[in-house]
Parts: C-alpha cells; sequence; structure tokens
C-alpha cells in the first residue's frame, strides 16, 4: 500500500537529473541472463496470441520475441533511437519520456497486448502509465510486466530498492489494482527451477477488463 501524500518519497529517485542525460548513450546488451530471457520469451510464446498487435513498452535492443512465433506487429516505446533501430523484432519505434509525459501516442484500444521487461522499476508515476496502458489495450488484451532483481539503482524508484522479490510482485500488482481496469491479475516466479542460481524472472499480468458488462 502507498500511503496518501507520500508518492515524492516513494517515487523519488537517487538521479532526479532528467532522464534523456542517462540514456543518452546506446547499450547494446541484455539485463538479465540466458535463462531470465528464455523464460521472458517463453512467457510470451504461452500469453500472447499469434498474430497480435503488441507493444513493447520501454523498449531497448532486444525484445526477446519467441522465435517463429507469428506477430502482426511489434512497436517499441524507449529513450534511445540507435538502441531500437538495431532491435531486429521491432517493427517501428516511438521516443517517449514517459516519466515527464504518461500520455501514450497510441489510439484507444490498439494493442492486443502490451510489456514491459526488466523496465518497470524506472517509472516514477506507474499508476498514470498503467491507466495509459488500460485505455490502449483492446478489451481482453494482456498486459504482461516481468522483472528481475537486477537495475540501475540511482534510477530506480526509492519504493522498489526498498522491496525484495514478493514484494516487487505485491507493489506491481498493485499499480494494476490502482490503475483500475485490469482483471485477473496473477504472478509470481516464472522461473523457479532455474533460479537460482540464474537470475530470477518474476512476472505480473493482467488482462484488460470489459467494463460495458458491469
Ligand atoms: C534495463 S533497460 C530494459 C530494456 C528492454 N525492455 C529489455 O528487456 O532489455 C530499461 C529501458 O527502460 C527505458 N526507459 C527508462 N526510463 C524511461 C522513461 N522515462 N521513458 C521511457 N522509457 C524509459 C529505457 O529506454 C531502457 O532501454
Amino acid at each position: 500500500m502507498i500511503p496518501a501524500g507520500s508518492q515524492g518519497q516513494y517515487f523519488g529517485r537517487q538521479d532526479e537529473s532528467n532522464d534523456e542525460f542517462f540514456y543518452s548513450q546506446p547499450r547494446r546488451v541484455v539485463h538479465i541472463d540466458d535463462n531470465a530471457i528464455e523464460t521472458v520469451s517463453a512467457v510470451f510464446r504461452d500469453f500472447i496470441p499469434s498474430d497480435s498487435v503488441v507493444l513493447d513498452f520501454m523498449s531497448s535492443w532486444r525484445s526477446h520475441w519467441p522465435y517463429g512465433h507469428l506477430k502482426r506487429r511489434l512497436v517499441g516505446l524507449g529513450m534511445n533511437a540507435e538502441e531500437m533501430l538495431d532491435n531486429p523484432d521491432l517493427d517501428e519505434y516511438v521516443i517517449q519520456n514517459v516519466n515527464d509525459d504518461p500520455v501514450l501516442p497510441f489510439d484507444d484500444e490498439y494493442f492486443d497486448a502490451v510489456v514491459i521487461t526488466v523496465s518497470v522499476q524506472y517509472l516514477t508515476q506507474p499508476v498514470a502509465v498503467f491507466k495509459e496502458i488500460n485505455r490502449i489495450l483492446k478489451t481482453g488484451g494482456i498486459f504482461i510486466v516481468s522483472f528481475s532483481n537486477r537495475m540501475f539503482p540511482t534510477k530506480a524508484v526509492n519504493i522498489w530498492r526498498s522491496l525484495d522479490g514478493a514484494g516487487h510482485l505485491d507493489l506491481v500488482s498493485s499499480y494494476m489494482e490502482y490503475a483500475e481496469g485490469f482483471g485477473d491479475v496473477k504472478g509470481g516466479l516464472a522461473n523457479a527451477k532455474d533460479s537460482p542460481p540464474h537470475d530470477p524472472l518474476y512476472v505480473v499480468m493482467g488482462n484488460k477488463m470489459d467494463v460495458s458488462a458491469e
């Protein structure tokens, strides 16, 4: 739970300089080990129907799209054009600092699926962003948030740095709850058999509910 009036404290960061500075240099790297990457790909294969229009939110050099899994379109949104130009999975990309402007440049009900991979810890206005993600998802569309225990600590929000994996699962689930409009929210450690020694890969997912049915 996030106490009222404490957003600044919880969603402050050690490095409050503009994110454009931190992400201006391209990083052609992956941020989790091979087992965790395979787990991300398997989750996408299992939960994103083929022929989907997908948004890779907070995208970079790789999207970990499952090999051979058909997609209609994969759009990246991130901070660094060079990284996303070099991403073989993306069909197009958009540059936007969502901490400055959480309003997303997409129509209502445009995407079948939205994913955030190992990046949710950098959102300073997560509930506003999750509300926008709900708006741009089709009814029934899936939102998949995955994360590990690795991060750029100076850019992660304070509340993230104060929690462990179980706490992160609760926190991301609560973002979906506060954003409203997500149902069937579930989460857990997706590679429990392999971690340790491999990087843990936690997943929280939910579907956009049909509010007209209420
Ligand atoms: C650790 S990388 C993860 C990249 C990619 N999702 C992956 O799985 O490898 C974090 C990404 O979050 C994005 N990001 C960080 N802060 C952002 C912001 N304020 N607005 C938009 N994207 C941001 C950056 O572009 C960066 O590539």
